[in-house]
């Protein structure tokens, strides 16, 4: 019988260290669910301790999402991990995950902890968590770069003291593939007891090897592995786990594992996490990318068009990516756009739906081909749009060769409007010089970009930005056939996640 492989994803914590990634706990929620479909065995959904916003995330998520392990992480400190179990409380399945850091750099420049401190920090650690939950993980933070001989001491001790997970962390993205399975395999020849707890691997992005040395982890004997969708996460990122999942499957002559994904989810997810997240997928990516599936030159299309299997490892049914069986135009009705959304993965209430498809009307009138990306673009502008606080109501703009750049925007409050004017060096200067006269916290932008998701001039175009706060990101995404309004609407979105992180904070 197949091994399983426990995939733990951490999209909501580390995933969420990314700059500007920052989530609403709403937002938050949606992914969960979303992974829940995706049949994840854990979901790490935040870091209680590190922010109000965190605890609330991580609580709402354990007290509605069903299926997955929700888990809480903390370090090795008593208050942490009191606020991982509050948090927890009500979640059907909860885990802890606990961690210190074992490599001499980290102990003494960071902790400025003896190694024999480490150590007992870490017992007491996993004794206290084993008080809120019965599942407890330890990690090991810097495991590759940590003396292997204290490390085995370290994961010795804290089995005996009740950690049922044992994860090696290469935190800084250094192993490489064979070396870190040699590892694995040391750990598992010397700890005593390891047999009888999952041992798990969370792989850094920094030298691009995550994936390869999570597979080769595997091969070694690790069981679980930690990931995060898109492979986001801080600096260079983690394992990408659709990527890991994917490896698997499609290698079984060589991993012969066995994984409780839903892989058709797989796309889904990787939408819903660029859009709210506002990381973008860059187009070649690997199982998710615009073009992991698309095919240029002529020998290529022509061998496809023989035999997919001439040129794809990988059906792209496989991983959820929309066949388009069904056309949209300006003369669909609403049971041809449920059937669309449906066709795209997507799970709409009956008010989302109606919005989406008020939208799309719009858009179909002014607009001769809808294509699946118009409507991933209308799905993620109307319908998973963060909520707001202050809505642009209108925006107006004078501009051309010969004049001065100027906007009006109108923007509501729920008891208040205001209506300011600016001008600009240019059209989007303008409007922004408008919105920004409405909103007094101080921020700068740090980005702006603006994407058209099909080639013509009546296109939807979609604008994504940054903006940055006493160092932390917001990002706003806005989508619209006037490349104006969707640039105001992009800005207004990234003030509103820049107003709820301040009032959740209490700032
Ligand atoms: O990269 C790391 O070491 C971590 C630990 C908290 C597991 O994220
Ligand atoms: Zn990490």
């Amino acid at each position: 019988m197949q091994e399983k492989i426990y995939i733990f994803d951490t999209t909501l914590r580390d995933g969420e260290q990314s700059p500007g990634a920052s989530l609403y706990p709403e937002e938050k929620l949606q992914i969960a669910q979303q992974l829940a479909r995706l049949g994840v065995d854990v979901i790490e959904a935040g870091f209680p301790i590190s922010s109000r916003g965190d605890f609330e995330a991580v609580k709402q998520i354990a007290e509605n999402v069903e299926g997955p392990i929700i888990c809480g992480l903390a370090r090795a400190k008593e208050e942490d991990i009191r606020a991982a179990g509050e948090a927890l409380k009500f979640a059907k399945r909860k885990r802890i995950h606990t961690f210190i850091a074992t490599s001499e750099i980290h102990m003494k420049k960071k902790l400025e902890m003896t190694p024999d401190e480490v150590k007992k920090a870490a017992v007491e650690a996993v004794k206290l968590a084993k008080e809120f939950s019965e599942d407890v993980e330890f990690s090991a933070e810097d495991a590759t770069r940590s003396q292997v001989d204290f490390l085995c001491e370290v994961f010795e001790a804290v089995l005996e003291a009740g950690a049922t997970t044992i994860n090696v962390p290469d935190t800084v993205g250094y192993a490489l593939p064979w070396e870190f399975g040699e590892l694995i395999r040391k750990i598992r020849e010397n700890v005593r007891g390891i047999d009888k707890v999952i041992l798990s691997v969370h792989c850094h992005n920094d030298l691009g090897l995550a994936v390869a040395n999570s597979l080769s982890a595997l091969l070694a004997g690790a069981r679980q592995v930690e990931g995060t969708i898109n492979g986001i996460g801080e600096r260079a990122g983690n394992a990408a786990l659709e990527e890991v999942v994917m490896g698997i499957i499609t290698r079984q002559d060589i991993l012969p594992l066995r994984v409780d994904v839903d892989t058709t989810q797989i796309y889904r997810t990787s939408r819903l996490v660029s859009d709210l997240t506002g990381i973008p997928i860059q187009p070649n990516k690997a199982i998710v990318g615009e073009n992991a599936f698309a095919h240029e030159a002529g020998i290529h299309v022509h061998g496809v068009m023989k035999d997919r299997r001439t040129y794809e490892i990988m059906d792209p049914r496989q991983v959820g990516i929309p066949q388009s069986r069904i056309i949209l135009g300006k003369h669909s009705g609403r049971h041809a756009f449920e059937e669309k959304v449906k066709e795209l993965g997507y799970e709409l209430s009956k008010e989302e739906l109606s919005r989406a498809y008020i939208r799309f009307k719009e858009v179909a009138d002014r607009k001769k081909g809808i294509t699946d990306r118009d409507i991933e673009a209308i799905i993620a502008d109307e319908v998973y749009a963060p909520p707001e606080v202050l809505r642009l109501d209108f925006v107006q703009v004078t501009s051309g060769s010969g004049l001065l750049p100027t906007a009006t925007v109108r923007l509501v409050r729920e008891d208040a409007s205001f209506v300011e004017s600016a001008v600009g060096v240019g059209p989007v200067d303008a409007i922004y010089k408008a919105i920004a006269k409405v909103f007094a916290l101080s921020h700068q932008l740090v980005d702006f970009r603006v994407e058209s998701i099909t080639g013509e001039t009546e296109a939807i175009g979609e604008v994504m930005v940054r903006l940055e706060r006493e160092g932390r990101i917001y990002s706003g995404k806005g989508a619209s056939q006037d490349i104006l309004e969707a640039a105001a609407k992009a800005y207004v979105q990234a003030l509103n996640k820049l107003l709820a992180f301040t009032r959740k904070e209490g700032r």
